[in-house]
């Protein structure tokens, strides 16, 4: 089968290595790929928001499976767009890309399907909605649409609930709020492949969100992630894929918007049981690097069955142990990433994996900095502990002008 991956980050340069691994691949492209990606596979030209032209390049190579990694092709319609010219694809269309887009339209489907999630209101009249937050006690302010990570204001009391929205509102992303009930526990992502009926989940991951180690400093895209993080029983999975994924997946079908590709619960564990914080439409990253190593399946049939509406219904075949995967972030990130350091170590890295994010080749040939999250150092090891040390001897080994990571990745395992 000849598939294309669209996207150029390390959750790309990931699903382009398992791929690369499958019996029944015939060709892979990456588009528009990384100086990571390349080493597996060609990278074509594209932009990626363009859906006419993700559907031409997939024309031009004869792609029989488009695998999107970033949720922004998809809302901008490159699913639509593909499987209208009749290409299989690996992620949804615009409209079922909502649940990732629309915090509102994400509530008002797990409202229908009946899935656990915090109380909210939605607010259209920002003033009624300072009004409502001042009256009130700590809550969560969420802006409705899409804000670079910006976008929830966890507040401890009703003015700076209040202050949040005004804040919000100052985005495009804010013209529509949320006033969200706030929870407490650990949490904890679960992504699902889904083909509009069926769901078959990966092992559950937890990402470290914040810059600094014991999740201090600014929020962040990601600073690193394990798989699995054992802090539900496999019954308890089991649970979470019959009664948050199927009954989302069927509210979904229900409105004529099948969901065919990776649907991502962001939930908190709270003292009531498991809650939905969020949907994301597409896989994590870091998160993806960390699955796919501790994947033992063949992806390729999983990603094509869902694009196809038959995906097999059984459990993913996975690897013993645990992954663990360090983002080596470049200076000044996130607030002012610095382009342009030259990375050097990056050829010796024993038996740990490399995914290239925010990388690229300069006149020379040398891989220098080119994004926020440039690299991320994955291992596996027998405990989180190990498969940790090994990641970090093998992160250690990389080095560039101002390179930041944290070295407590998967600190929130429980004690094995
Ligand atoms: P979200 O983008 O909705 O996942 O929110 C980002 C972060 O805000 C989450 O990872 C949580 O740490 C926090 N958060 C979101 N919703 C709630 C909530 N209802 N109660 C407490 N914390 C929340
Ligand atoms: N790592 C979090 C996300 O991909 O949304």
């Amino acid at each position: 089968m000849r598939v294309l991956v669209l996207g150029s980050g390390g959750r790309e340069h990931a699903l382009a290595w398992k791929l690369s691994q499958s019996p029944s691949l015939t060709a892979l492209f990456v588009a528009p790929g990384n100086p990571g990606t390349e080493a597996i596979a060609p990278s074509l030209a594209v932009e990626p928001t363009k859906p006419a032209d993700v559907v031409a390049l997939a024309k031009l190579h004869h792609i029989e499976l488009v695998v999107v990694g970033p949720e922004a092709p998809l809302v901008a319609g490159v699913g639509d767009a593909l499987r209208a010219a009749g290409i299989p694809v690996f992620g949804p269309d615009a409209a079922a890309a909502r649940i990732e887009g629309s915090k509102a339209f994400a509530k008002e489907i797990m409202l229908a399907a009946g899935v656990p999630t915090a109380g909210a209101h939605v607010f259209t009249d920002l003033e009624a909605a300072a009004r409502h937050a001042a009256a009130g006690g700590p809550i969560v302010v969420k802006a409705d649409g899409l804000a670079a990570g910006k976008g929830v204001v966890v507040a401890d009391s009703g003015a700076e609930a209040a202050e949040a929205v005004r804040a919000l509102g100052k985005l495009p992303a804010g013209q529509t709020v949320l006033l969200e009930e706030r929870l407490s526990g650990p949490e904890l992502s679960v992504m699902a492949l889904c083909d509009g009926e069926r769901a078959v989940l990966l092992p559950p991951s937890q990402d470290h969100k914040r810059l600094l180690d014991g999740d201090r400093g600014p929020n962040t895209g990601g600073m690193g992630a394990y798989a699995p993080a054992r802090l539900l029983t496999d019954a308890q999975l089991e649970q979470i894929r019959r009664e948050v994924m199927l009954p989302t997946l069927k509210e979904l079908a229900r409105r004529g918007t099948p969901f065919r590709g990776a649907l991502y619960a962001g939930l908190m564990l709270t003292p009531s049981g498991p809650k939905v914080l969020e949907f994301n439409a597409r896989l994590g990253d870091p998160e993806t690097q960390v699955l796919m190593m501790q994947t033992a399946d063949d992806l390729l049939p999983l990603l094509h069955g869902a694009a196809l509406g038959a995906l097999p219904e059984r459990p993913l075949k996975v690897h013993d142990g645990y992954s663990v995967g360090i983002v080596l972030a470049a200076q000044g990130y996130p607030d002012a990433p610095k382009s342009g350091a030259i990375i050097s170590g990056l050829e010796a890295t024993g038996d740990a994996l490399v995914f290239h994010a925010g990388t690229k080749r300069d006149a020379r040939g040398s891989v220098i900095v080119s994004g926020g999250r440039v690299l991320t150092v994955c291992a596996r090891g027998a405990t989180v502990k190990l498969a940790q040390a090994k990641a970090l001897e093998a992160a250690s080994a990389i080095t560039f002008e101002g390179r930041q990571l944290r070295r407590d990745i998967g600190h929130g395992a429980p004690a094995a």
